[in-house]
């Protein structure tokens, strides 16, 4: 191996060094390899100032069977090749995150972690006072707050359960599991900005937590999501079957394109229409970061939808194609039902027709994302709005309050 004083002598010297150097390198790394292990194993010697406790434990790892360990680990034994990596039934080792098959997923994921955001950041001050205030808000105004923060409240749980305990391991990709970690922790601070705001504004508690088994159109929302959660979170499903597989990717569905994609879309319409009145503006910021991540969860769900079936042609046959549209409607009808209920008037310059348009818009959308036909012909968007806050940068904030900045801060000082 060459080192840093050969760079001090006569080029030529070092040139003709140079050209024995890709076997010299070789030989160098295989002595430093056993120079290496002899003195890891000189580590494990007992000496005299080891205690009993200390010695035990040093005697165990003398009986580790590294390769047993490791064979645990499928095709764990080779170097990864983009070609073998595949969104489900992969058997390439999940442990080496490069080289990368799906940039769209590493993007996403980086995307994920510049939009990085907490509840703690947004003054809540001005929504304390009108929600105490008995002027602050009408009647129709209170139920919509009180019901989005109930549905949300437990709706985000229900999505980061599902992700963690069912499609995580089920996802057989490091970059996708990679952006999945990153969603996850996006779900556990949406969970905690509901929390912040229901502590905020000094909400019943278990009223709020409880709606989504005592309030009829938060519980079957609930309970439609769940549904497709039971089968594939039991430990010992595994995909690798048409019905397995199938039964996975009408899992992505239910979640990606009708839970975040349908069942968010009423309350973020209201709760962003309440803070373009200027009323309740830190819960409408909170509902915007969220919002933001959420188009971009929706937006990873769809392009893994869209792999899979790439990838696994026959299992997008006519019948999955019918129940994948079914599963959106059924989803639409629950969001307008959603909708009529937490509006029985007219409020905050809209109605429940104006938001069932809505609704049927953005069903259309997700239909044709996963390549399936409309099935509301000639709709409109009601709430253009909407699309323009989804695409807003952090730094220029919607309802111009005080936003941190993660990507150039967030330096460790040692002192
Ligand atoms: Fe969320
Ligand atoms: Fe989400």
């Amino acid at each position: 191996m060459l080192s840093w004083d050969e760079f001090d002598k006569e080029d030529g010297e070092v040139a003709a060094k140079a050209t024995n150097a890709g076997h010299a390198n070789e030989a160098n790394m295989d002595r430093l390899d056993s120079a290496g292990g002899a003195a890891a194993l000189a580590a494990r010697a007992v000496t005299s100032t080891d205690s009993a406790a200390i010695i035990r434990a040093k005697a165990a790892l003398d009986s580790l069977d590294v390769a047993e360990g490791l064979a645990e680990l499928e095709g764990a034994s080779a170097r990864v090749a983009v070609d073998e990596k595949m969104m489900i039934n992969c058997r390439a080792d999940l442990n080496q995150l490069v080289p990368f098959k799906y940039d769209w997923a590493w993007q996403k994921y980086l995307d994920g972690c510049a939009n990085h955001w907490m509840p703690q950041e947004v003054n809540m001050t001005a929504d304390i006072a009108v929600w105490r205030d008995p002027e602050g808000l009408t009647d129709d105004e209170r139920r919509i707050v009180m019901r989005n923060l109930g549905f949300f409240s437990t709706a985000d749980s229900l999505v980061a359960n599902n992700l963690v305990l069912a499609v995580y391991r089920l996802i057989t990709n490091p970059e996708c599991r990679q952006y999945i970690l990153r969603q996850a922790f996006e779900e556990a601070i949406h969970t905690h900005a509901y929390q912040y705001c229901i502590e905020s504004l000094g909400m019943d508690e278990g009223e709020i937590f409880n709606m989504y088994h005592e309030i009829p159109s938060v519980a079957k929302k609930a309970a439609w999501g769940l549904k497709y959660t039971r089968s594939i979170s039991d430990p010992k499903f595994e995909t690798g079957t048409v019905d397995t597989d199938k039964e996975l990717l009408r899992n992505l569905i239910a979640y990606y394109c009708v839970l975040e994609g349908i069942f968010f879309y009423c309350g973020f319409t209201q709760i962003l229409s309440m803070g373009r009145r200027n009323k309740m503006t830190g819960v409408a910021e909170q509902f915007q970061y969220i919002l933001r991540d959420e188009s971009m969860h929706l937006n990873f769900g769809i392009d893994v939808i869209n792999q899979i079936k790439i990838e696994n042609p026959h299992l997008w046959d006519a019948e999955m194609k019918e129940e994948a549209s079914q599963m959106i409607l059924q989803g639409t009808q629950l969001e307008i039902e959603y909708a009529r209920d937490t509006m029985p008037r007219g409020v905050l310059g809209m109605n429940a027709a104006m938001m069932e348009d809505y609704l049927k818009f953005i069903a259309n959308r997700r239909l044709s994302q996963i390549g399936l036909k409309e099935e509301y012909p000639g709709t409109t968007n009601p709430f253009p709005w909407m699309s323009e806050i989804m695409d807003l940068k952090k730094e220029k904030n919607f309802f111009e309050t005080r936003v941190i900045e993660y990507q150039t801060g967030g330096a460790l000082s040692w002192d």
